[in-house]
């Protein structure tokens, strides 16, 4: 029997770090959801200390899908009680609730980002352990940029946090500086004593992909000793990403005869998890990415085509059977009812829809299957994302007169003289507004920003396109720039210029949203004041 490695999933918080990766409530719990039936060990659903939306999602993930004993749920926290009491008060309602503490070990950390002595940060992260301790039994400890922190200190910072009551020691390489044969001694060093210290306790490693390392190093690590493994679903997370979950569990499961260890993931429900992620946080997959890209089991030389014609594994060391591309993919029209779209939507991991939300996606999926004939998966999780983005801003907020909405638009593409015009309406104010620009795009994106009257600036325009065919959908997704601050929007539609424009005025929302976020505050605090 080989030996098992935990698998903890942070998707839902080093991924979603990632600038333009946030997901609303709704696709957090979805996407937590997919990963309990990944059968992943723990699921890391966000850093509640940051700000109310990621403290709601972490308690509606423990709450809906932490319900059952076969799964963790847990949350990041700094070495600060109100981080902690965030954590603990998110997480406290799943079965297996469990607190992680991040606090840096080298010296770059410990001197010029904290400007505190070795000992000050050893006895902050004690305290801060022993605090969680008195909350709940599980605690996470990581030793943030431990590949480039002094040894005998990173030990020592293990030695006292295991004794005040850690039961988890995750040893990150937090800016993928570590290379495998390194990182695997650093390993084994460190289990060999954390064994004799306490074998109850569980060796973790968190590895990062700067220069392109992060899976192996991750498999460098369990090599060496390592118990338990920290990866994002595609390899997301900040800057070059992380661990990708699926590289790490098939490179084990392929050569489970190196590695002598296996995982607890349902291998089928890799591809699910991929596109579901990849969709909801409108990043595509690189084309080439192992396991889970495009081409990842498209063989095109006619050399290897007819080796495979031969022989399958004269150039396949994995089936895409075994992660899930074994399914036919249902095509769905107008005329499939609603039985087999609940079928389509559940294959692909949407269980627990209520009956209103169900109905509000098929009537989208009639829309869309009236436009576009054949509707294929990757439309699915295109229809789910917009029905909840849709009913997000219904829930979330109430000032609906304030936000802009499309009606119309026509957008003339020329050499000599791009233009657009465009019809909206804010609550019951209609707005209209015409201009010419460079290319369409800009056209379009001056008639809008004209009417809306808002100083908005495009940063980055990125479109691409969804499913197959000439009728497939298109999704933009841009970065806008209002008074220094940053805002991401998508909107996918059979019409490129309408994503174009929806995605535009997704972006001005989201600036609405804030503007009157931060005049209720100012309101509230001047009451407070009266
Ligand atoms: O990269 C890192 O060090 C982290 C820690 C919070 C584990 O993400
Ligand atoms: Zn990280």
């Amino acid at each position: 029997m080989t030996r098992k490695i935990w698998v903890f999933d942070t998707t839902l918080r080093d991924g979603e770090q990632v600038p333009g990766a946030k997901l609303n409530l709704y696709e957090k719990l979805e996407v937590a959801q997919q990963l309990k039936k990944l059968q992943v060990d723990i699921i890391e659903a966000g850093f509640p200390a940051s700000s109310t939306g990621d403290f709601q999602a972490v308690k509606e993930v423990a709450s809906k899908v932490g319900n059952t004993d076969d799964i963790i749920i847990t949350a990041l926290a700094r070495a600060v009680k109100a981080d902690i009491d965030a954590v603990y008060n998110s997480v406290k309602v799943a079965v297996n609730p469990l607190i992680h503490i991040v606090l840096g070990t080298s010296d770059i950390h410990v001197e010029k980002k904290f400007g505190k002595s070795k000992d000050q940060i050893l006895d902050i992260g004690v305290e801060a352990v022993k605090y969680a301790k008195t909350l709940l039994p599980e605690v996470q400890y990581s030793t943030e940029d431990a590949s480039r922190s002094d040894f005998e200190y990173l030990w020592s910072t293990i030695e006292a946090v295991v004794k005040a009551g850690a039961t988890i020691i995750n040893v990150p390489d937090t800016v993928g500086f570590a290379v495998p044969e390194e990182f695997g001694e650093l390993i084994f060093k460190i289990n060999d004593r954390l064994k004799n210290l306490n074998d109850k306790v569980l060796l973790s490693v968190h590895c990062h992909n700067d220069l392109g390392m992060a899976t192996a190093n991750t498999l460098a690590a369990i090599k060496n000793g390592a118990d338990k493994v920290e990866c994002t679903i595609n390899g997301i997370g900040e800057r070059a990403g992380n661990a990708a979950l699926e590289e790490v569990v098939m490179a084990l499961h392929t050569r489970s005869t190196v590695y002598g260890a296996h995982t607890n993931i349902n291998k089928k429900e890799i591809m699910n998890t991929s596109r579901l992620v990849s969709s909801f946080m409108g990043i595509d997959v690189q084309v080439n990415k192992a396991i889970t890209g495009g081409n990842a089991f498209a063989h095109s030389s006619g050399i290897h085509q007819d080796g495979l014609l031969k022989s399958r594994d004269a150039y396949e060391i994995i089936s895409p059977v075994d992660i899930g591309l074994d399914d036919m993919e249902l095509v769905l029209t107008a005329r499939s009812g609603r039985h087999a779209v609940k079928n389509a939507l559940e294959k692909l991991g949407f269980q627990s829809l209520t009956a209103e939300q169900f109905e509000g996606i098929f009537q989208d999926f009639l829309a869309l299957a009236d436009a576009k004939k054949e509707v294929y998966n990757h439309d699915l999780y295109v229809l789910v994302e917009n029905y909840y983005a849709k009913n997000e801003e219904k829930q979330d907020v109430t000032y609906s007169d304030y936000f802009y909405e499309l009606i119309d638009l026509q957008v003339i593409s020329n050499t000599t003289f791009p233009s657009a015009s465009i019809h909206m309406k804010k609550g019951n104010e209609v707005l209209k507004s015409s201009s010419v620009g460079t290319g369409p795009i800009d056209a379009l994106y001056s008639a809008i920003t004209d009417a809306c009257e808002l100083e908005v600036k495009l940063v980055e325009y990125h479109i691409s396109s969804v499913s197959r065919g000439k009728e497939a959908l298109g999704k933009v997704k841009i970065q806008v720039e209002y008074k220094g601050q940053t805002y991401t929007a998508k909107a996918t539609e059979t019409d490129i210029m309408k994503a174009s424009a929806l995605a535009y005025i997704n972006a001005i929302n989201s600036i609405v949203v804030e503007n009157l976020l931060v005049a209720n505050e100012r309101n509230e605090s001047m009451s407070g004041l009266a």
